[in-house]
């Protein structure tokens, strides 16, 4: 068929899986864990800055937004990952809602998601680190912490550290351990409780006003409380690592939705306590800025000992954010490469059971963009690609649900269409509220990706050689 019709049968993909499967071990908490884990890092501990300069203290209303739009499509990731449990990524469930075109494009997205969002985690990392270390005495010179953007700035050498630290790691074959993953997560959690606590009875309600100072925003309008929610919507992507789990998972009907919703929940909940409080505590002025806005906080508070606490939770534990996500642009990458969009020789596995080509390369490429840009504009062109893929997941839950009724639906999406249509549309809104760059950068990135796939995917593609039958 004509590769503008190409789609992958559910029926054909699931078949090469029917056999004993992966073990069924993992119940909600462990899910919950695992969302929590890979969601909680550099948007809540840096962008919460970010985001509060462009909304000011109505970020607390882009917190909400971002939340809801995330949840919706959480919900969508849920019910998708059940009815193709063998794969698990919004490339996959649009290979086979929408067709290999759109696929595509979503892959593409995903790839340049996944990518940045290590580099963009690297940099946060490195604005706690920084500071932590000259705390204990470790005095880094300014120009190697700093990219060219930042006058005296040259390069970002710790992000770039981190970067090779994670890299190792992973070539090592180091798998997401849940005892660790459960640790690193508490620590997480207790910093961030532990600064909603001492900064909540600082609370002064007269650093809410002006409450809007930047209006509320529209598409195109880069600034206002649309533009933070659009920026703030990294801090709650990652639980897309919960739907992948669905094959592993013992009652998905019951856990999946409870692990997704619960985690979603869980994250939005502290996260608008932490925005709240750093908020009351501190004119949005004094911390928009910094790299580390919630250690900056607690010293103009006149605790020192908790925010050197907070920047060493912060050290220890978005590292496992780092790990997560540039394992899984590897399997997106192996994923791509399984159906022939992608060249086999890259996603060549080592000894070790790695793909360490396409690990090192996308590493070197990641680390280097961390060395340079800035935290914002990484986030940003993170977030296009991200919103992209949370799109094709809500165009695919509804497309199914209505080509498909009758299909397995172990869970359910409540109210799919609400569902689906808020996460279509919250994506639309807050892609058109990113930096105007942002979007041009993105739109380069795909047509880049489509030139790639009409010159060599699309001859190459399984379905086209008729090595698996379309639907
Ligand atoms: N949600 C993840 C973070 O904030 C990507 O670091």
């Amino acid at each position: 068929m004509a590769f503008w019709n190409r789609r992958r049968s559910i029926d054909a993909m699931l078949a090469p899986h029917s056999g004993p499967g992966l073990k069924k071990t993992l119940g909600w908490p462990h899910l919950m864990a695992l969302g929590v884990g890979a969601i909680v890092g550099t948007g809540i501990l840096t962008l919460i800055g970010v985001g509060a300069g462009l909304a000011g203290p109505a970020v607390l209303i882009s917190f909400a937004l971002a939340g809801l739009v995330c949840a919706c499509a959480a919900l969508a990731y849920a019910e998708l990952s059940t009815i193709m449990p063998a794969s698990g990524s919004a490339y996959t469930y649009s290979y086979a809602a929408l067709g290999e075109i759109f696929a595509w494009v979503v892959g593409w997205s995903l790839i340049l998601e996944y990518s940045l969002v290590v580099s963009t985690v690297a940099v946060g990392w490195s604005g706690y680190a920084v500071p932590f270390l000259a705390g204990l005495g470790v005095d880094l010179p300014f120009a190697l912490t700093v990219g060219p953007h930042v006058e005296g700035g040259l390069i970002n050498l710790p992000a770039i550290f981190i970067i090779a630290i994670v890299t190792g790691l992973l070539l090592l074959g180091t798998k997401e351990s849940a005892t660790l993953n459960a640790i690193l997560v508490f620590v997480k959690i207790a910093a961030l409780v532990v600064f909603v606590a001492i900064a909540m009875p600082h609370f002064d309600t007269a650093n809410f006003t002006p409450f809007m100072p930047h209006g509320f925003g529209a598409p195109f309008v880069q600034t206002g409380v649309m533009a933070a929610a659009a920026i703030i919507f990294f801090a709650f992507y990652g639980f897309d690592a919960i739907a992948t789990a669905a094959e592993e998972t013992k009652k998905p009907e019951r856990d999946l939705a409870i692990g997704i919703v619960g985690s979603m929940v869980v994250c939005t909940v502290l996260y608008i306590a932490v925005a709240a409080a750093a908020i009351g505590a501190a004119p949005v002025a004094s911390f928009a800025d910094s790299p580390e806005p919630l250690a900056h906080i607690m010293r103009g508070l006149g605790q020192g000992v908790a925010a050197q606490w907070i920047a060493a939770a912060a050290v220890i534990a978005l590292p496992t954010v780092l790990l997560a996500f540039l394992f899984g642009q590897s399997r997106i990458f192996l994923g791509m490469a399984r159906d022939g969009l992608l060249p086999n020789r890259l996603a060549k596995i080592s000894k070790r059971g790695v793909p360490a080509v396409v690990t090192v390369f996308t590493a070197i490429v990641v680390a280097f963009l961390a060395g340079i840009m800035r935290l914002d504009e990484l986030a940003s062109l993170a977030n296009a690609g991200t919103l992209m893929a949370f799109m094709a997941v809500g165009v695919s839950l509804i497309v199914l649900r209505v080509r498909e009724p009758n299909r397995e639906r172990k869970f359910k999406a409540p109210l799919w269409w609400l569902v689906g249509g808020i996460a279509i549309i919250g994506c639309i809104v807050f892609f058109f509220s990113l930096k105007s760059s942002t979007q041009i950068y993105f739109l380069l990135w795909n047509l880049f990706g489509l030139a790639v796939y009409l010159i060599w995917s699309s001859r190459n593609s399984r379905l086209a050689k008729g090595e698996e039958a379309e639907a």
